[in-house]
Formats: C-alpha cells, sequence, structure tokens
C-alpha cells in the first residue's frame, strides 16, 4: 500500500479521536498534515473545532481547509494534540524535529491535556537514537561555540541547511528564528538525563525529545492496519 493511502487510514483513525467543541494541537510534517486534510473534510462536514499551529506551514494549511486558528497565547489548555514523530520507543518516548518546527510543537503540547502521536510503524524503534539524528534547536549567536559544547553529552552536530545540495546553501531557520543542528548519537538509553543536559546547555532552545508527552501513539503497517499503544498509567509506589 502506498504512504499517501496508509498515512490517510492514519488520519481518518485519528480523526475519530476529536469531539465537537475541542481546541486541537495541530502538529507538523506529512503524517499531521494528512491529519488536518481529514479534519479539514470533517469540518466542511459541520464538526466544530478549533486550532492552534505548532508551525507556520500548518497554519497555512489549516487556513485554506476552513479551519479556525487560535494563537497559543489566546488558549489556557488544548483538549488534545495530534502530531507526528521520527522515532518512537516503547516506552512512547519520542523523537520529533525532521521537519524543524520542534520547538512550537513542545510549546504547543506542553498545554494539551492529551496528546497523540501519529506515525507510520517503521518510526517504531527499541531504542531512541537509532533511526535519524537528534534535532537541537539552537540560537544563531555563537552557534559554533554552542555546538562545541555537544560531544561532551555524546552528540556529534551538524548545522541543518537549506539548498545543501545547491552552490549556495544557507542555514535553515526555525520559525522562531532558530538554528536547527541534527546531532548523531549513539543508541540513547537514558533519555531523560540527555533531554536535562540539552536544557542545561547555553545556547540550546530546545531539542527532539519529548519525553513523557504521548499518551497514545497511533501507527498503520505497511499493509494499512493501524494499531493503538497507550501510555502505562502511572502507578504510585
Ligand atoms: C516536525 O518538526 C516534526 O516533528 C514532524 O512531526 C516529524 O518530523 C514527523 O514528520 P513526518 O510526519 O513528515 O514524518
Amino acid at each position: 500500500m502506498d504512504d499517501a493511502t496508509r498515512l490517510a487510514i492514519l488520519a481518518r483513525r485519528a480523526a475519530d479521536e476529536v469531539a465537537d467543541g475541542m481546541i486541537l494541537g495541530l502538529g507538523s510534517g506529512s503524517t499531521a498534515e494528512a491529519f488536518v486534510r481529514e479534519l479539514g473534510a470533517r469540518v466542511r462536514s459541520g464538526l466544530r473545532v478549533r486550532g492552534v499551529a505548532t508551525s507556520d506551514r500548518t497554519a497555512r494549511l489549516a487556513q485554506e481547509l476552513g479551519i479556525p486558528l487560535l494563537p497559543l497565547d489566546d488558549v489556557s489548555a488544548i483538549d488534545l494534540g495530534i502530531d507526528g514523530a521520527d522515532e518512537i520507543a516503547p516506552s512512547l518516548d519520542v523523537v520529533k524535529g525532521r521537519g524543524g518546527a520542534l520547538l512550537h510543537e513542545k510549546l504547543v503540547a506542553l498545554a494539551c491535556d492529551r496528546y497523540l502521536i501519529v506515525a507510520a510503524a517503521e518510526k517504531l524503534v527499541t531504542l531512541l537514537g537509532t533511526r535519524m539524528p537528534l534535532p537541537v534547536e539552537v540560537v544563531p549567536f555563537g552557534w559554533h561555540l554552542t555546538a562545541a559544547r555537544l560531544p561532551a553529552l555524546g552528540l556529534d552536530p551538524t548545522l541543518r541547511l537549506t539548498n545543501a545540495q545547491s552552490d549556495d546553501p544557507a542555514p535553515f531557520v526555525s520559525d522562531g528564528g532558530h538554528y536547527v543542528l541534527d546531532c548523531a548519537t549513539d543508541p540513547i538509553t537514558d533519555p531523560a538525563a540527555l533531554a536535562r543536559d540539552l536544557k542545561a546547555t547555553p545556547g540550546v532552545v530546545d531539542h527532539g525529545l519529548f519525553i513523557g508527552f504521548a499518551d497514545r501513539v497511533l501507527v498503520v503497517d505497511a499493509a494499512g492496519e493501524p494499531r493503538i499503544m497507550d501510555r502505562e498509567p502511572h502507578r504510585a509506589s
């Protein structure tokens, strides 16, 4: 089955989690965009929702589809966030940011009462850091010096470029005006510790580790079969 069909199946299943009147966090990337398109179709059929977009690109798509948007500053809580991921661990911790929207994605995710990750099953990994480099968003000012601090954390950073193959590549700039360092890493055995260390590093704005965010992960396999994984309820010790 082709990828577009699989993402459409996933999008329909994810949209079934949306109830009338909800405020939704609208993710970024191709999987989240498939969901936004499905949502747009349901809005045209009468569903009443409002969205908070995680990127300028998603905001433009939602506007084209007639989905009403709210700025993050105008909401005190978001009922449900739906976003994609690049890697998904068995714990439901994920890596995001391949599309460069990780900072705004995380700020929206933090405001969500429930957070749903949607992804192709190929994104499932045993350990984070095994499928792709870890994106780290940094302030442009002094980025070389910030990058030089990352090997001490086991990361090997490369500045993300736009038009990387052209004669005139330029740094990729996020919606927040920052650069992104794609960091090669060994498999990440303690993502929470790495997340803490990154946040404590001067010049780092945020990183693609989303630890403890996802309540549910919805994946679709190669045959188009959706599967739900729910976070284990927290047990008091
Ligand atoms: C955007 O910055 C990312 O976090 C995306 O959500 C993630 O990279 C998944 O993207 P795709 O759905 O395009 O694979």
